[in-house]
């Protein structure tokens, strides 16, 4: 590989996915996949199969269809961890482990504290590499492109990282991953460390080296540079920087960072970046995590100039106030409106540059969807659409409820009233209730948990505004519980009481689906991956 090519490893599927409350269902995951691949990352890390079978299953169904990145999966430096990463990766053309373990002492006495990892720390330590060593070769036994990451290397002495290092290389990884786990370093010494690492090494040169970086500060894209200038060739980041806690590194910042600085750092990435705004999108839509408008290169503001001073500047020559083109990240700042009148040419078009793109076999019912929603709002956005496009793909899963019929009696100095008429799919039966709340919300979901014979915990209830002026659509998000799991519904509709039953039903849903797996186990952070569809 060229000294001057920086791999983009995208991650959004795997540490994207461990935001709470991120999760997506395998058709998201596998869309999504066919998107970065458009958008030519380099590589995909595609979930973490030992964690859950859905996280199996999507590993499983990108490694053989999605082409063109390298397929990873993560694996601790477990046997069973890789046995089942290699499994998951089987039918994969271009494959990787990524295997990691926790290398600091913070994590070595947390995470070794059994007696087999030995009584000092020391003799944990000892017991790590050990592990790293054994894991490495088997993970090289199954594919020749091998990744180990020292987690939490930020927090790491430099003495027993240098160790782990030399036993991952020769062992046979092929490229070594540093990770600011926790988000704890500054830009400075996370580069020293990469500067330490290149001069202690022994092999160091055969391997690529990769920045992992955790925005718990702030400096998730700060660092993932500044290991860049040091020497590191992968960067691992997600779409909109989701992820664990404050998220990672944001693919789409890193990428135009080392694109419109290409002289300072000197390298290059095969990134297609007039994807990036899409992709951006599209992840907004499947995570249900906003986009903020001021968010760096695909916010909605990212082009606009609100400021008098500005604007006249900009119109003499946009390079007064902007380092980059709006179009070269994919902000259409003429975008075409649809609505009502727009025919079947206008909206595939307008999807295809949204990065959607729609199968002939379904064509048909997304736009007659697209008719009834543009009957209902004068003008349809760019978030409506994609939201249309994907409420007409659902993932094949059994949907045990439908909700066929909700009416409501509110008003000033009434008492909320909601009749529901639920459908039960297991019984092929209907079931009617009436009830009443002290809100509206409250009386549909006490409608429908009679309704469904059951009653649960609401974690919590989330509604945002999508699209723009008055008849933009309601997202509405809903975190139910049971037995301590949690259970997500989302859905957007215009009437944002329709859009509360629908969200409610579809978490109602999951948990069905969950039960019916008989409580496989699922992903640790406790958050079910999600089965069902968009819209309930
Ligand atoms: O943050 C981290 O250390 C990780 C590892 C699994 C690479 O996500
Ligand atoms: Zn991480």
């Amino acid at each position: 590989m060229s000294n001057d090519k920086v791999l983009i490893f995208e991650t959004t599927l795997r540490d994207g996915e461990q935001a709470p409350g991120a999760s997506m269902n395998i058709a998201e995951k596998i869309r999504i996949a066919h998107q970065l691949a458009e958008l030519k990352v380099d590589i995909i890390e595609a979930g973490f199969p030992i964690s859950s079978p859905a996280q199996f299953e999507a590993v499983q169904q990108i490694a053989q269809e999605v082409d063109g990145p390298v397929v990873a999966a993560l694996a601790r430096t477990i046997e069973a961890d890789i046995d089942a990463a290699g499994e998951a990766l089987l039918t994969g053309d271009k494959t990787r482990i990524h295997t990691f373990v926790g290398t600091s002492d913070i994590h070595l006495s947390a995470k070794f504290g059994a007696d087999r990892y030995g009584k000092t720390l020391e003799d944990k330590r000892d017991s790590v590499l050990k592990m790293v060593d054994r894991a490495v070769r088997q993970a090289r036994a199954i594919t020749e492109d091998v990744e180990f990451s020292a987690e939490d290397a930020g927090r790491t002495s430099v003495d027993f990282l240098i160790k782990v290092i030399n036993v991952a290389i020769a062992a046979g990884a092929t490229t070594i991953n540093i990770p600011d786990t926790t988000g704890y370093c500054v830009p400075r010494e996370y580069a020293a460390l990469f500067k330490t690492v290149q001069e202690r090494c022994t092999d160091i040169n055969q391997v690529i080296l990769s920045v992992h970086c955790h925005d718990d500060l702030g400096l998730a894209v700060a660092n993932s540079l500044a290991g860049v200038l040091a020497g590191a060739r992968q960067i691992e980041c997600t779409i909109n920087g989701i992820g664990e806690r404050a998220g990672n590194a944001s693919l789409e910042e890193v990428v135009m960072a080392l694109h419109v600085r290409e002289h300072l750092f000197g390298t290059k990435t095969g990134i297609e970046t007039r994807l990036l705004t899409s992709t951006s999108k599209m992840v907004s839509a499947a995570t249900g995590f906003p986009v903020p408008p001021n968010k760096a290169v695909v916010g909605a503001n990212a082009f606009s100039h609100e400021a008098g001073i500005h604007q006249h500047g900009i119109l003499k020559s946009r390079d007064t106030y902007e380092i980059m083109k709006a179009e070269d990240v994919g902000q259409d700042t003429e975008a075409i409106r649809l609505g009502r009148h727009s025919g079947r040419h206008g909206l595939f078009s307008r999807l295809e540059k949204l990065g959607i793109f729609v199968g002939s076999e379904r064509k048909e019912g997304v736009y007659k969807e697209f008719v009834t929603l543009a009957d209902r709002k004068k003008e349809i956005f760019d978030e409506d659409l994609v939201l249309l496009a994907q409420g007409q793909s659902g993932d094949g899963s059994v949907v045990h409820y439908r909700l066929d019929h909700l009416s409501l009696n509110c008003g000033t100095g009434r008492i909320p009233r909601a009749e529901v008429l639920l459908y039960h799919s297991s019984s092929d039966t209907s079931c009617r209730k009436a009830a009443e709340g002290d809100g509206p919300v409250a009386a549909i979901y006490k409608a429908i948990d009679m309704a469904a014979g059951s009653h649960h915990g609401l974690v919590s209830y989330g509604i945002r505004s999508v699209g723009e002026g008055k008849d933009a659509m309601g997202e509405v998000t809903v975190l139910i519980s049971e037995n301590g799991t949690l259970f997500r519904g989302i859905a957007r509709h215009t009437d944002v009481l329709q859009a509360s039953a629908n969200a409610y039903v579809q978490a109602l849903n999951q948990l069905e689906a969950f039960r019916a797996s008989s409580g496989e186990e699922f992903a640790s952070d406790g958050i079910m991956q999600s089965f069902g569809s968009e819209g309930g």
